[in-house]
């Protein structure tokens, strides 16, 4: 197994000839269980907050016939792109480096009907006891310049392993269905361009973001009154 990553790492284009050297004499890739490990841990840490999200959004469609949460996408960073970071980050290639600095091996994105579900789903989970807040960053009130909006937190959780409580890290990103439909075509028409958007295009990106984000503001409004006008009748 580790031998097969160490082959599809020499196969990869992104990776200079000497820092593979380095890669795969580093620990991460010369302790056998290491990387599978490493594997394991994060891909329970995926299905342990994945599971909270799904518990919160049932309790919610029984108590408020709501249903905050669209649908839940999730993914574990593959080994050349774990180690790609590290490199690019100066981070030793140790388990344990690699596990304190990167957050993202496990990511969850959450997306939402509307903003204040994005709000009430992310408070809720940062406030269950087994929870810890590491980092947020809220590019719903503080766009990205391009455009890009989406609430992203790093939650730690343990996960409960033979040998003890590990705490590991996972990335969660929280938007709605309208801001993950900009999202997912700017990353494809970035990945098109290999990042050499015209600027003039970028800027119609950006206006596209803003129009979406309106259309977010009548969507959620059109709900809270058609709610409200429910809750008289
Ligand atoms: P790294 O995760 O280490 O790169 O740095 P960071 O913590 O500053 O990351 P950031 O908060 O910018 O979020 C990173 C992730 O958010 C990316 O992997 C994407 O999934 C998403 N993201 C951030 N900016 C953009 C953007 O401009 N467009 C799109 N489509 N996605 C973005
Ligand atoms: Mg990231």
């Amino acid at each position: 197994m580790v031998n097969k990553e160490k082959l599809r790492l020499l196969d990869n284009k992104n990776l200079k000839k000497d820092i593979l050297n380095q890669v795969i004499k580093s620990p991460v890739f010369s302790n056998v269980n290491s990387l599978l490990r490493m594997q394991q841990i994060y891909e329970a840490g995926i299905k342990e907050i994945q599971t909270k999200l799904e518990i919160l959004d049932s309790e919610f469609k029984v108590k408020f016939d709501h249903n905050p949460i669209h649908h839940i996408e999730s993914r574990l960073k593959k080994p050349e792109s774990i180690i790609k970071k590290a490199i690019d980050k100066d981070i030793t290639l140790t388990e344990k480096e690699i596990m304190n600095h990167i957050h993202d091996i496990a990511g969850i994105r959450v997306i939402c009907n509307y903003i204040d579900d994005v709000y009430v789903v992310a408070q809720l989970l940062i406030d269950q006891d087994d929870i810890r807040l590491i980092k947020i960053k809220d590019y719903i009130q503080n766009p990205k310049p391009n455009g890009y909006r989406s609430l992203h937190l790093v939650l730690e959780v343990p996960i409960f392993l033979a040998e003890g409580a590990q705490p590991i890290h996972v990335e969660v990103q929280l938007r709605t269905i309208a801001m993950d439909f900009w999202a997912s075509l700017e990353h494809r028409l970035r990945y098109k361009t290999e990042n050499n958007v015209p600027e003039d295009i970028k800027d119609e990106l950006i206006q596209c973001a803003i129009d979406i984000s309106e259309l977010d503001h009548k969507m959620q409004n059109i709900y809270n009154r058609l709610n409200h006008g429910q809750r008289n009748q």
